[in-house]
């Protein structure tokens, strides 16, 4: 974990659509840079309501054509143990919003297996795709040029949620956690992968997320209670664009 202090910087809008615009603007951006450094960009896409907003908008007129389609890398934050056919699938998300749009070449997909294995064979599985893709060795980690995350109203980011051992976890990329709340298996990235990457953008919208983002970014730490916190360890840059809703109860 880092010890030079991380950068985060917080950018509060007045909705949610000015949410994902700076957002969109922000992803534009980063993936530009990545051609002008000859390498591919990689970025790990998370699930909710937030990405449909900004998926929107760069697959839209306004911004499809200055993304270098062709550069990106697209890769899982997390996944719901659905088939990628079933409507709460990141993945599927992701395809009707983003993929079909563009044209996104398969080979750039790096999707989490849902089907035909066990929880715990898909996380391995998925560590392993990432070891590959990132051409890193056991006990090192892939360093994300980007990792799009939102936060739940009980603090959770990722499939990372409070008082699951998936929280603690520090050796291993990716884990296999049932969520007793949810009633459901999901597939995650660690705390580590979160923390590697050069560039986090959170996006979170919504007066019921108020209580728990001022814990997030203003509260004593308590990551095991609000694991979004695990955030502030980062080696890279965090930028959270939130609405005023979200904001209310942070203080200034
Ligand atoms: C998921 C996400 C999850 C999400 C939060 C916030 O698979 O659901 O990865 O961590 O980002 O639950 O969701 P909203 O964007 O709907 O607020």
């Amino acid at each position: 974990m880092s010890e030079s202090p991380p950068r985060t910087d917080i950018h509060v809008e007045e909705s949610p659509p000015a949410v994902a615009a700076d957002a969109a603007e922000m992803f534009v951006q980063l993936a530009q840079q990545s051609v002008m450094m000859a390498k591919p960009f990689r970025v790990a896409l998370s699930g909710g309501s937030t990405p449909r907003l900004m998926c929107g908008l760069i697959t839209s007129d306004t911004f499809r054509h200055e993304v270098p389609w062709d550069n990106l890398r697209f890769f899982f934050g997390d996944e719901r143990w659905v088939p990628h056919s079933h409507r709460d699938s990141n993945f599927k998300l992701a395809n009707d919003l983003l993929f079909s749009k563009v044209g996104t070449d398969p080979n750039n997909i790096f999707a989490i297996q849902t089907e035909g294995i066990s929880p715990d064979e898909a996380a391995a599985q998925y560590a392993d795709t990432l070891r590959t893709e990132f051409n890193i060795a056991e006990g090192e980690i892939p360093e994300f040029d980007l990792i799009l995350l939102g936060m739940g109203d009980d603090g959770h980011t990722a499939s990372l949620f409070p008082g699951t051992d998936a929280v603690g976890e520090r050796k291993k990329l990716v884990v296999a956690t049932y969520v007793d709340k949810l009633t459901a298996h999901r597939i995650t990235l660690t705390a580590p992968v979160l923390c590697a990457a050069r560039e986090v953008i959170f996006m979170v919208v919504g007066d019921s997320k108020a209580p728990a983002l001022e814990q997030v970014l203003q509260g004593p730490l308590n990551v095991n209670e609000y694991p979004a916190q695990l955030l502030r360890q980062t080696q890279g840059r965090v930028t959270w664009y939130v609405d005023r809703a979200a904001a209310a109860k942070m203080s200034a």
